[in-house]
């Protein structure tokens, strides 16, 4: 088997653990970063970032088939060239491409010094059209080279954040868009090894892919936070209602946990860009439009639960538990504590709060509230509190709850229960 030269712009999460994954699966790797930070970091088989297994990949694969490096020098004697980069939410809600357009020219420039085929696959999740439209173009003009002499493809990823390396090496299908027969034979040899239906596609087929199944997970989610919100209405609980649901096989009984809503780098982005896209394309996205308000909703509908028990919060003592978005990271982005806290912050409420990993990045969101070292120390003396984090720890709470000063808990992930709770929607 030929081994597979690949250089990966881009060793943000995505990157490095598609790199990793594909250095510890006998492609030779090179992961090209601008930060010297994270390419030292990589280089020495640390990893810059908590991926479980990426430290065991790092320590195998550093040196024999991976390296980092903040040069694009292998990009010229590259079989493939993944690009990596981010696509950040613009101000309109439309995906930014300035990365993207950025790493594809600079590529492009090095790709002219190759004398063999090469194919430029995009692994950043970009609106349909953008590799065929604009990747393809800047790619040839910054090479000067002819159409027939680069390949171009779309493969995207699928990879929950904590949990990306075991989806990487375990996916349930590979999506591989490609402009033509040479680019996908070269994209599925890289992939040869493993066992899994491969899906031929269009590059820009590829890329809606990527955003359709971003938004139909986060629509599951809007969709039970929907009904658990009749659920409790009724005095139902939501949880033993879609536990039953998910047992059909047309529905599944994964992404239907009601509470809080959905956060973090994907869904609330990609969401926002497939609304942006459909009504630049003339399509009035309605459902996408209901998905994200629904979620926009429930940290509020959190609030006024605790304020019809609670009365005025001005001057109560007020915990956070859990301020990642969610479990097993320290990543706040789009946390939906983060509205959850603005809103105690607004009605005047003193806010404790305790994440077993998040407080220092959250500390600089809000660097006005008390951050405490056990969920027990936020509890103490309160008034109310707020699960807003699915972390596994905090099914074992009880004891705590006696700290405060009246219990009542309401709970955003269906993590407790006991006196004094009540869940969003159940
Ligand atoms: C998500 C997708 O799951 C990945 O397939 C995708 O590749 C990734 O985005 C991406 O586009 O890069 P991730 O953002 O890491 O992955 O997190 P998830 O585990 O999907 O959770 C997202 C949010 O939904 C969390 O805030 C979680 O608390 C919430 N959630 C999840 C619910 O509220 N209910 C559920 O039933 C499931």
């Amino acid at each position: 088997m030929h081994i597979m030269r690949v250089s990966v712009i881009g060793g943000g999460y995505v990157g490095l653990v598609t790199g990793a994954c594909f250095a510890s699966r006998n492609a030779e790797v090179t992961i090209i970063d601008c930060d010297p930070k994270k390419v030292a970091a990589i280089n020495r088989k640390e990893p810059p970032i908590y991926e479980e297994g990426l430290l065991e990949i790092l320590n195998d694969c550093v040196g024999v088939t991976l390296s980092a490096s903040h040069s694009y020098d292998s990009i010229p004697d590259a079989d493939l060239i993944y690009i990596c980069v981010g696509t950040p939410e613009g101000a309109d809600g439309s995906a930014d491409l300035s990365y993207i357009r950025q790493a594809v020219t600079d590529a492009g420039r090095r790709m002219q010094e190759s004398r063999k085929y090469q194919v430029l696959v995009v692994k950043s999740t970009v609106p349909p059209g953008t590799v065929q439209n604009i990747v393809k173009p800047a790619v040839l003009a910054a090479s000067g080279k002819r159409e027939e002499e680069i390949g171009f493809g779309m493969n995207p990823e699928f990879l929950r954040e904590g949990r990306a390396v075991h989806d990487f090496l375990n996916p349930d299908r590979i999506v591989l868009g490609a402009d033509g027969d040479d680019a996908y034979s070269r994209m599925a040899s890289l992939y040869e090894s493993f066992d899994v239906m491969k899906i031929r596609t269009s590059p820009a087929a590829a890329e809606m892919i990527k955003y359709t199944a971003n938004a139909f997970l986060a629509t599951k989610i809007s969709f039970s936070n929907e009904i658990g919100n009749i659920c409790k209405q009724l005095g139902l609980d939501v949880y033993e209602v879609m536990s039953a649901v998910g047992h059909d096989s047309r529905i599944g009984p994964l992404f239907l946990n009601a509470g809080a809503g959905f956060g973090g780098s994907c869904f609330p982005k990609d969401v926002m860009a497939l609304v942006h896209l459909a009504t630049a394309a003339g399509v009035d996205p309605i459902i996408l439009k209901a998905v994200l308000a629904v979620n926009e909703n429930q940290p509020g509908r959190m609030i006024r639960l605790l304020q019809e028990r609670c009365g005025d919060l001005a001057g109560k003592r007020i915990a956070v538990l859990g301020l990642a978005f969610k479990d097993n990271t320290d990543d706040i982005r789009e946390s939906r504590a983060i509205p959850a806290i603005q809103l105690l912050k607004d009605a005047g409420a003193y806010v404790t709060a305790y994440d077993p990993m998040a407080a220092t990045a959250m500390s600089e969101v809000f660097p006005d509230i008390e951050y405490c070292r056990t969920a027990a120390a936020a509890l103490s003396h309160a008034d109310g509190a707020l699960i807003m984090t699915e972390w596994p720890e905090f099914c074992t709470l009880s004891e705590e709850f006696s700290l405060m000063r009246r219990q009542i808990i309401i709970d955003g992930r269906h993590m407790v229960t006991g006196p004094g709770v009540e869940g969003v929607c159940w």
